[in-house]
Order: C-alpha cells, then sequence, then structure tokens
C-alpha cells in the first residue's frame, strides 16, 4: 500500500519558508518528507539513533508503543501465537497472507526437503574453537550458504523463492549443529516426518544413542517464542539487514550482517544478559535492590536486562505472551526456579519505582523468554541464537520489500566534528 498525502509542513530555514509534503500511512503514523531539504537549504536533519526517522514504508508490521500493539501484515501478535504454528506465521511474513491448509502442508514439505546443509559446511563446525560463541558460528554459516548455494536469484523470483526457502530450513539446522558441536556431541540430521519446531529440539536433544521423545508443551512454546520474535519493524538488525541489502549485496549476506547486529546485549543478546543478572543476584543471596540502585545509578553504564524499549513506552506485548509461557513451561517441567521468583519480584520492584515509571521502562520481550527457554533445556548462549531463527522471516520478509521497490543504497549523511584542513609533517620532523 501506499502512503496517502495528508498535509504540508512548513520549514523556517535562513529567514525563507519552504513547504515540505507530509504522508499518512494506514494506522495514522505521519512523516514530513524532507527528501528535497539538501537540494533547497544545502542542511542536513541531525538525528542520532534515528529515532525520528522513517527510514522506508513498509506494509509488513504496525507497532503502537505507547498502546502496546504489535501486529504482523495486520494480525495481533497475541492472535498469531494463540492460532498458528511458526511457519504459518512465516509464510505470512514473506508471501503477505496466511496459508491455506493446502499451502501449509505443501510449505512444511518444501522446509524438510530443504533441511540439510551441504556435507561440506560441517567441516566448518569441527574447525572453530571449543568455546565459541554460537552467534558468531550463525551469522558465519549464514554467509557461507552463498558460497554453497550460489543461485541467489536476486532477479530470478524461482531462484528467490528457493534461497528464502533454503534459509529458513537451513538456519534451524545450523543453530542445532552449532549448540551439538559446542557440547562436543555428534550431529543429528533433520528429519522428514517432523514438523519445523518439532524437528529443531529434535536436532538440539536427540543423539545417535538416545532419541529423546518430543514433549508437546515445549514445541508448542517453541513455537509461540519464535512467533513473537517474528518481526519488530525497523529495529537496529533490520535496518542493518535492508541497509546491507540496499548496496546489491544477496540475501545470505545480508542476513548475516543482521544476525552479527541482534547479538549486542542492547538488542537480542539482552535475553542472554537476563539470565546472567538474574543468576548473579541468585548467587549474592536473592536481594534485587542492589541491581535496582545500580541501573538507576546516572553514573553506572550498568542497565536492568530486559527493561526498556526503544518503542516500546508501556508494557511489551511479547512480554506479556512470553511471562505466561514461562510459567506454562514450569508447570510442565514441574521444576521450581528460584530465578522465575526473582525476576518476577525485579519487575514488581521496577514497577514500583519512579525512576522506571517516568522513563516509561517496563520488561521487554527479553525478560521472560531467557527463562523459558532455561527451563526448555535450552543453554544460555543460545538464546539469541532463538532469537535469530524466530526473527528470520521478518528480515527476509523486509529485504524483499526493500529488493522489490527501487530503494536507493543507504547512505545517511553526518556533521563533521574533527579538525580542519592541515599539512602533513614528514616523519622525521613528527614529535
Ligand atoms: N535500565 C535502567 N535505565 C534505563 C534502561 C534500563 N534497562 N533503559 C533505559 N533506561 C534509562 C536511560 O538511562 C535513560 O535515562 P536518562 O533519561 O536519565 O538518561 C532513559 O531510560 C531513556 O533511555 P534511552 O537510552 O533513551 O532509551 P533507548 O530508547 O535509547 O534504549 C534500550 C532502548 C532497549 C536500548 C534500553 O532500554 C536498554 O538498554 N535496555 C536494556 C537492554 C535490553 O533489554 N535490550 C533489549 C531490547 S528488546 C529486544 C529487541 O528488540 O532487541
Amino acid at each position: 500500500m501506499k502512503m496517502e498525502k495528508n498535509g504540508t509542513a512548513e520549514i523556517r530555514v535562513d529567514g525563507k519558508t519552504l513547504t515540505y509534503p507530509v504522508y499518512e500511512g494506514t494506522e495514522g503514523e505521519r512523516a514530513i518528507d524532507i527528501s528535497k531539504l539538501r537540494k533547497e537549504t544545502g542542511l542536513i536533519t541531525y538525528d542520532s539513533g534515528f529515532m525520528n526517522t522513517g527510514s522506508c514504508a513498509s506494509d509488513i508490521t504496525f507497532i503502537d508503543g505507547e498502546k502496546g500493539i504489535l501486529r504482523y501484515r495486520g494480525y495481533d501478535v497475541a492472535d498469531l501465537a494463540e492460532k498458528c504454528e511458526f511457519i504459518e506465521v512465516a509464510y505470512l511474513l514473506v508471501h503477505g497472507s496466511l496459508p491455506t491448509a493446502v499451502q501449509k502442508d505443501r510449505y512444511s514439505q518444501l522446509l524438510n526437503q530443504h533441511s540439510m546443509i551441504h556435507e561440506d559446511m560441517k567441516d566448518f563446525f569441527s574447525n572453530y574453537p571449543e568455546h565459541s560463541h554460537p552467534m558468531a558460528i550463525l551469522s558465519a554459516m549464514a554467509v557461507s550458504l552463498s558460497s554453497f548455494y550460489p543461485e541467489l536469484g536476486q532477479d530470478v523470483k524461482e531462484d528467490l523463492d528457493m534461497t528464502v526457502t533454503r534459509l529458513i530450513s537451513k538456519l534451524r539446522t545450523i543453530a542445532a549443529f552449532s549448540y551439538k558441536k559446542s557440547i562436543g556431541e555428534p550431529t543429528i540430521y533433520p528429519r522428514h516426518d517432523l514438523k519445523y519446531c518439532e524437528n529443531f529440539l529434535n536436532m538440539m536433544f536427540s543423539s545417535p544413542v538416545r532419541k529423546e521423545p518430543i514433549n508437546p508443551v515445549m514445541a508448542d512454546a517453541l513455537n509461540k517464542l519464535l512467533i513473537i520474535h517474528a518481526d519488530h519493524e525497523q529495529n537496529c538488525s533490520t535496518s542493518v539487514v535492508r541497509g546491507v541489502g540496499s548496496s546489491g549485496i544477496n540475501l545470505y549476506a545480508s542476513i548475516a550482517a543482521g544476525i552479527c547486529a541482534l547479538w549486542g546485549p542492547r538488542h537480542g543478546g539482552a535475553n542472554q544478559h537476563v539470565i546472567e543478572m538474574l543468576e548473579e543476584i541468585y548467587r549474592e543471596g536473592g536481594d534485587v535492590s542492589k541491581v535496582i540502585e545500580r541501573a538507576k545509578n546516572p553514573r553506572s553504564p550498568f542497565r536492568l536486562m530486559g527493561f526498556g524499549h526503544r518503542v516500546y513506552k508501556s508494557y511489551d506485548p511479547r512480554a506479556k505472551i512470553a511471562k505466561e509461557l514461562c510459567k506454562k513451561v514450569i508447570a510442565a517441567t514441574n521444576t521450581k526456579d528460584p530465578l522465575l521468583d526473582i525476576a518476577q519480584e525485579l519487575e514488581e520492584r521496577a514497577l514500583n519505582d519512579s525512576y522506571f515509571q517516568e522513563r516509561n521502562l517496563y520488561p521487554n520481550v527479553d525478560f521472560y523468554t531467557g527463562l523459558t527457554y532455561r527451563e526448555m533445556g535450552i543453554p544460555t548462549n543460545m538464546f539469541t541464537v532463538m532469537f535469530a531463527i524466530g526473527r528470520l522471516p521478518g528480515w527476509i520478509a523486509q529485504w524483499l520489500e526493500m529488493n522489490n521497490s527501487e530503494t536507493p543504497i543507504a547512505r545517511p549523511r553526518q556533521v563533521y566534528t574533527g579538525p580542519n584542513l592541515r599539512k602533513v609533517t614528514p616523519i622525521a620532523k613528527r614529535k
């Protein structure tokens, strides 16, 4: 859908008034089109962190951060998590509509057909040092797919569809293989008789000598966890995927860059840091006050992990789903995790503290997802990998939208603040 022109905005620069069009999206988001600003005034806009910048128009995901709304292609994320499997949502994001039963079956078969990785790629795993972070392996493997499957299909639709399918299916296999490598166990091949999430759990937890039964509660939880991560409009990693892709490079390389961006502790890496923070509180006796005080201290760079969001200024709708899932999984495993009690206390204390209230800081998606993965037996260093598997269809949909429109290469400007012209002193005379 196109943005509709809805009004104008006047900008007064150096005594001259310039008029720019205002566009409106389908949910009422309004934007001043300043694309002619520099040409007409010589000025650029300054917007560190792009907090006020719309980098594209997109049909894919809608977020209302004030009201805590998240929709993919018009469907509420809670509705999708309740009624769909992850591959239906992946299909929705990539193709624009939910699959029919026939389309879903066909898609599921297609994903299974492409689930293995080239045997030679397995050599890569064996050469990584023992404690390699699985996100490093995942991004390296994602870009390596472009060497093993060179029919990239930027211009041929069938080839591009194949690349998309390969990525969605193989990234999950690569993720499970990287875990097996990290624990020194042989890899388990994907199976054609299993669904997407069941297949992943089997590759993670079975071994050649022991077939681990798949708990349906875990498979359902995994479907829901992947769904709540599936897209989040122009966040850091998605902007990276679009930005890298705008240079004309292939989808595998763009996704590999997105994986690296996601790894950061202020982005997807936060789920790992949440657990590390909760474990530290537990080790030190379970008192949450110290962490709260540290997070509030303006002189400390420490932030309460899993709290706050650039867009959500109310409770993150994904965190609500993750919190309930976490309790469900704990009930199914019949365990008692002291970290859940600490997390709930931390949440309550923060929500009742004026520092967090004044800044609209609420739990984000990462606050409870890590705890849920932990209960499912997924190790801490795999949490961000799980986020990446979930986010993949969103990245792909955003990349396709970028590739299908005539997006110019992403190339922001800057305000230069370095030294003015100076002469090079020959090395012998430098002090
Ligand atoms: N703990 C303590 N203070 C915080 C926190 C936090 N988690 N988050 C923000 N603040 C404070 C910040 O110090 C600032 O205070 P002041 O106005 O006194 O300077 C104020 O709140 C506004 O913060 P901001 O840096 O302008 O917020 P932002 O929109 O740039 O940052 C964020 C968003 C997610 C990077 C940040 O909230 C954060 O670092 N949170 C912890 C890391 C985390 O959980 N990240 C996962 C994000 S959700 C998953 C994803 O989409 O990747």
